[in-house]
């Protein structure tokens, strides 16, 4: 029987057109360069970049490995923001018109064209210490430790980092002072302190709380919007400050002022503000900035302190106070919570919507 032959179909291709900083290794001076050329429609940005490298300019410079975003190397910016190159599909992009700009990760020393210097990066990493301190405790032989699901939700999240570096690109923290830790760091540092077996945890969060830690981030979530793994480092921060006041490591000035938030709206109901310098700076740096309070308070920014306003939910603020402690959830499994709670919210009203819809 005639087998009939059936013709290759070619891939359906796009006109893609790119727009590279590039950057010479040896006097550092920069060109932005544009590339065009025809590509199959299901490339990503790394497999143009692979196109360009093949075809056009062998001297572009840029990392790359597993190209399944799992290996962390091929971190750039694209349009200004950190993405994963192999993560990045150029189909919509191409057939839209528009030309990206791509260029190398922020906050980091540029080697060449899109390669960083990681250097800064991984000596953060080095000082979580990010292995299980003493050391990793045997279990019996023939046996595992078993952790409850509910711990090990504290740091699923910060268990999925690929250290690509795209949240210290975008961290403004980090930009204004390049000794901070950094959120791909304190997220690392999370993995450890909420690791049970780990028994330096009170060590960490002191060390952590320091100059240049957890209280430094600015809380702009630039590292949540852009970490390509879901890893959320600023949620991870959050944990790390939470689990830091739950053992009353509260020195710096940024735990005061989270303290004083906790005890105003369980005393009151509401931020009183009026105490915030004098509980969080102390009263020496409050009577420096007398002139400026007196200042809102004339102009009606902010109530006076006497008597202080007690909000009429009060009840149900220290309600809530009660219970938080009561459940003991006030350190990192009490963020998670929340954040359970904030997806079941999201979940619920997306089927509301579904099911409207039908
Ligand atoms: S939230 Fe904090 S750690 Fe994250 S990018 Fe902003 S300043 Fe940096
Ligand atoms: S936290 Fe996210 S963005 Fe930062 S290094 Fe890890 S995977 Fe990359
Ligand atoms: S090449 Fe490995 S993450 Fe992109």
């Amino acid at each position: 029987m005639a087998v009939e032959a059936t013709a290759h179909k070619p891939d359906t291709t796009i006109d893609v057109a790119l727009k590279i900083w590039r950057s010479s290794s040896a006097t550092g001076e920069r060109e932005l360069k544009l590339y065009e050329f025809e590509a199959p429609e299901w490339v990503t940005l790394l497999d143009c970049l692979d196109i360009v490298k093949d075809r056009m300019d062998g001297s572009l410079a840029y990392r790359k490995s597993c190209r399944m975003m799992i290996c962390g190397s091929c971190g750039m910016r694209m349009d200004g923001a950190a993405v994963l190159a192999c993560k990045t599909r150029m189909y919509d992009i191409a057939r839209s018109g528009h030309v990206p700009v791509v260029s190398a990760m922020g906050n980091l020393p540029i080697v060449k064209d899109l390669v960083v210097d990681m250097e800064p990066f991984w000596a953060k990493f080095k000082a979580m210490k990010p292995y299980l301190q003493p050391g990793y405790d045997q279990p019996e032989d023939g046996r595992e430790h078993v952790i409850s699901q509910e711990r090990m939700n504290v740091i699923h999240k910060e268990s999925l980092c690929i250290n690509c570096g795209c949240c210290v690109s975008e961290c403004n923290a980090w930009d204004a002072e390049p000794e901070f830790l950094g959120p791909q760091a304190l997220a690392k540092g999370m993995r450890f302190v909420g690791d049970p077996r780990d028994a330096a945890k009170v060590e960490r969060l002191d060390e952590y709380s320091g100059q240049h830690g957890i209280w430094e981030c600015t809380r702009c979530y630039f590292c949540n919007e852009r970490c390509p793994k879901g890893v959320d480092p600023r949620d991870a921060i959050a944990k790390l400050g939470a689990e830091a006041m739950k053992e009353g490591i509260d020195k710096d000035m940024g735990a005061k002022h989270a303290n004083w938030f906790v005890t105003s709206a369980k005393t009151t109901g509401w931020l009183r503000e009026i105490e915030l310098l004098p509980k969080t700076q102390g009263v020496v740096s409050s009577i420096k900035e007398m002139k400026f309070a007196m200042g809102l308070l004339k102009h009606g920014k902010v109530p006076p302190p006497f008597p202080p306003h007690v909000a009429e939910g009060v009840k149900e603020s220290r309600a809530l106070y009660d219970l938080v402690k009561e459940q003991d959830r006030q350190g990192a499994l009490g963020i998670v919570q929340g954040e359970h709670a904030l997806g079941r919210l999201e979940h619920a009203h997306e089927v509301d919507e579904e099911e409207g819809a039908s």
